[in-house]
């Protein structure tokens, strides 16, 4: 694992732009794995400064609620639409989104995870963090080898959440979609993004406690090519913070974006 501390959300965010950036101009049909939540916007408004060449890229998205009209400012699609995609040269037919409304959820799931595959698998992984240890909405003790599939979200997840529908518990969905634990390690790299003093205590257990399905992030210790890319308030509890920033700032040159 890599631990990436910067200043700010933004600094942190504009460290994971390059690397994706970068993946983009080396590979211009390059397959990435998006996330949704407050997290990854700074990073899509610095992919959107960097007027990148979309037009070959694949995405396919984390989740998706389960029941929300296509078009509610809620789902993930509208997230998605509106705070990237419709900012770049993306051809829709590229991206993949969950469908919160399939007849057949379990089928679709099924070809969702086919389709990763057929498309030749995620190169680079964007993930956020819940307070709970949430990836996508593998929610505490989904199994590491999870595929995509239904999930219920927790109590907490659906607090979190609320801020989005108006402080209104009772819109916020109960069941979700979400690719597996075992579909996220599967891309080639992952990259968390983590700010804020909210997301300390996650952290801290994410990266320096032990591997339980109880924090489904803490896999991402057994992953070959995982950056985590947090701000000094989400980095605040790590006891190796000083071995993370000598590291970081001792990379070699062929190791730097
Ligand atoms: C939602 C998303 C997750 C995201 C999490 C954190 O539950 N499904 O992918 O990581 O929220 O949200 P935020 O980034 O707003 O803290």
């Amino acid at each position: 694992m890599e631990i990436i501390i910067q200043e700010t959300a933004q600094d942190a965010s504009n460290v994971a732009a390059s690397i994706i950036a970068k993946l983009i101009k080396d590979k211009p049909n390059a397959v990435l794995g998006l996330a949704t939540g407050s997290t990854p916007l700074p990073l899509y408004q610095r992919l959107i400064e960097l007027n990148l060449d979309w037009s070959q890229v694949t995405t396919f998205n984390l989740d998706e609620y389960i029941g929300l009209p296509r078009d509610h400012s809620q789902t993930y699609y509208t997230f998605m639409w509106e705070n990237l995609f419709r900012h770049t040269n993306i051809h829709p037919a590229n991206v993949y989104i969950p469908d919160g409304n399939a007849a057949d959820i379990p089928k679709f799931c099924a070809e969702y995870e086919t389709l990763i595959i057929e498309k030749g698998g995620i190169d680079i992984q964007v993930l956020g963090i819940g307070t709970d240890g949430h990836i996508g909405f593998n929610e505490p003790t989904s199994s590491f080898a999870s595929r995509t599939r239904i999930k219920t979200l927790t109590e907490q997840t659906r607090k979190d959440n609320a801020r989005f529908f108006d402080n209104n518990l009772d819109e916020v969905p109960i069941h979700c979609i979400t690719m597996g634990i075992g579909t996220i390690m599967d891309a080639r790299q992952n990259i968390l993004l983590a700010f804020g003093d909210n997301k300390a205590p996650i952290i801290v257990e994410t990266i320096e406690g032990p591997l339980k399905a109880i924090n489904p992030a803490s896999i991402l210790q057994m992953h070959p090519n995982a950056k985590f890319c947090i701000d000094v308030k989400a980095a605040s509890q790590l006891k190796r913070k000083d071995y993370y920033n000598w590291v970081y700032s001792n990379r070699p040159e062929w190791q730097k974006y």
